[in-house]
């Protein structure tokens, strides 16, 4: 039993002297490849606008992404796999991760790489089912007692370490919470203290704390200091309605591969999943066949109570001809299977090998039966304009300026060796202006750069010509 205890004297209520600090990361500056892309840039009726959503033409890719992301919104595509087939840098894991930024943050997105599947320690198919599993949801619902405000106090109060010595431990918590209908000063058991600081909670965040399990979860942050912190990660949240001690229906989403954990190894997790972690009898297991099938049950009678929903993602495999013929074999059997997700496989090889065998050849290196099964999405090579464009795009989130001629001279560079390369070319040479002491980007800057790294064909054509390079 955790020990919650209400204080009643409610006179420190108005101490909100707290500082609340500001944990604004300065992470801003920070760009990965893909940072310029935010969704798939739709409009409602899924009609694609040509520079929308950080994305530039590939218009449709982009609207058959669209329908994809409806059909997985709908739970109509579990099961199904679909291909994203193009040349090199065509977009096709942008438009994977459009894809999961569209469906929000709920339905889990599982993205690997065909290589990550082999291991010396587990088995090829093990792994492959662990990711299947990692991307299939469940939304539980449960009532519980809880507590649930806006903090406006956070006071660990300490003690004398009681072993001696110079530490000090916390004796207890005093937390207060705000509700629209009242508010509550509470004292904690140091050990939710401990899921507080987990949680990163600071006054002026809502949060609520299970009244039996003392389990502490973040909501999001009061909406009173929306004007305060402009984060674009952070979401906001009301005041929650009625009292700070009341039953709530609380919605969690875990996946099937949090289950099995959880029911692995009881002693663990045990605020994700205080329901169904419980489930199976405790016994310290590894995840198992025989395991995933006792959770399959549970979770079947559950969603035939009313009590959860399953909500099927996306498993994406980036590079699918690195999969060999039997995790292919896997693959087809699992698709069909009454819990699967939608596999999105993403491939810029023509007629491959497939791994695993002497001599079939196949498109993709995917072989004939799987292909048979694949809704196929094509992603088109980019024309100068449109290169220019996402350049111009990317210049802007890692914050360069460049001149209308060195825009263009990138994009003829694009053309002639790769969108990739142009864009690699841009952060050395937005450097190279830096030490010039000028803040936009001359062609001259993108000479340089240019000859400082090689694109792929000259690398190539220099190895060739001379021979015992490396
Ligand atoms: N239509 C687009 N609009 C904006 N940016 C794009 C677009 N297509 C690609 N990019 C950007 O170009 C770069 C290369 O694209 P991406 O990595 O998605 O290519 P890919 O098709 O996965 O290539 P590969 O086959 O080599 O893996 C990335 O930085 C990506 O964000
Ligand atoms: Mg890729």
């Amino acid at each position: 039993m955790v020990a919650i205890s209400e204080v009643t004297n409610n006179n420190n209520n108005n101490n909100n002297k707290v500082a609340s600090s500001n944990s604004t990361q300065h992470g801003a500056n920070r760009t990965a490849a893909h940072t310029h892309i935010k969704g798939l840039g739709l409009d409602s009726q899924g009609v694609a606008k040509s520079v929308e959503g950080g994305f530039v033409g590939q218009i449709a890719a982009r609207e058959a992404c669209g329908v994809i992301v409806d059909l997985i919104k709908a739970k109509k595509m579990s099961g199904k796999a679909i291909l994203l087939a193009g040349g090199p840098s065509t977009g096709k894991t942008a438009l994977a991760l459009a894809i999961s930024q569209e469906l929000g943050p709920k339905v889990p997105f599982c993205p690997l790489v065909g290589s990550e599947l082999y291991s010396a320690e587990v088995k090829k198919t093990e792994a492959l089912m662990e990711n299947f599993r990692r991307a299939i949801g469940l939304r539980i619902k449960e009532t519980k007692e809880v507590y649930e405000g806006e903090v406006t106090e956070l006071t660990p109060e300490d003690a004398e370490n009681p072993l001696g010595g110079y530490g000090k431990t916390i004796s207890h918590v005093i937390i207060g919470l705000k509700s629209a209908k009242g508010t509550k000063t509470l004292r904690l058991d140091p050990t939710i203290y401990e899921s507080i600081q987990r949680e990163k909670v600071n006054v002026g965040d809502v949060i609520y704390i299970e009244s039996n399990t003392g389990a502490v979860k973040r909501v999001g942050r009061s909406d009173a200091y929306a004007t305060e912190f402009d984060l674009e990660t952070e979401e906001y949240v009301p005041l929650p309605k009625g009292e700070v001690h009341k039953k709530k229906e609380i919605v969690q989403d875990v996946t099937l591969h949090d289950l099995d954990v959880a029911n692995a190894r009881p002693q663990g997790g045990q605020d994700v999943v205080s329901m169904m972690g419980q489930l199976l009898k405790p016994k310290k297991t590894e995840i198992t066949e025989k395991l995933r099938q006792e959770v399959n049950k549970v979770v079947a009678k559950y969603i035939d109570q009313g009590v959860a929903e399953l909500v099927p993602g996306v498993l994406f495999i980036d590079e699918v001809n690195m999969l060999d013929i039997e995790i292919f074999t896997y693959l087809n059997r699992a698709l069909e299977s009454n819990i699967a997700p939608i596999v999105v496989l993403a491939s810029n090889r023509g007629m491959t090998t497939v791994r695993g065998t002497e001599d079939i050849v196949s498109p993709h290196g995917i072989p004939p039966d799987l292909i048979d099964r694949l809704l196929i999405v094509r992603t088109l090579p980019y024309n100068k304009d449109e290169i220019r464009t996402i350049i111009e795009r990317r210049s802007k989130v890692e914050g360069l300026e460049l001149t209308n001629e060195s825009l263009d001279f990138l994009a003829d560079l694009g053309v002639a060796t790769s969108l990739r390369y142009a864009l690699q070319l841009l952060s050395p040479a937005g450097i190279l202006a830096q030490t010039f002491g000028r803040n936009e980007i001359a062609v001259s800057d993108i000479e340089e750069a240019k000859t400082l790294f090689l694109d792929a064909k000259r690398s190539t054509k220099i190895l060739e010509t001379t021979k015992n390079y490396l």
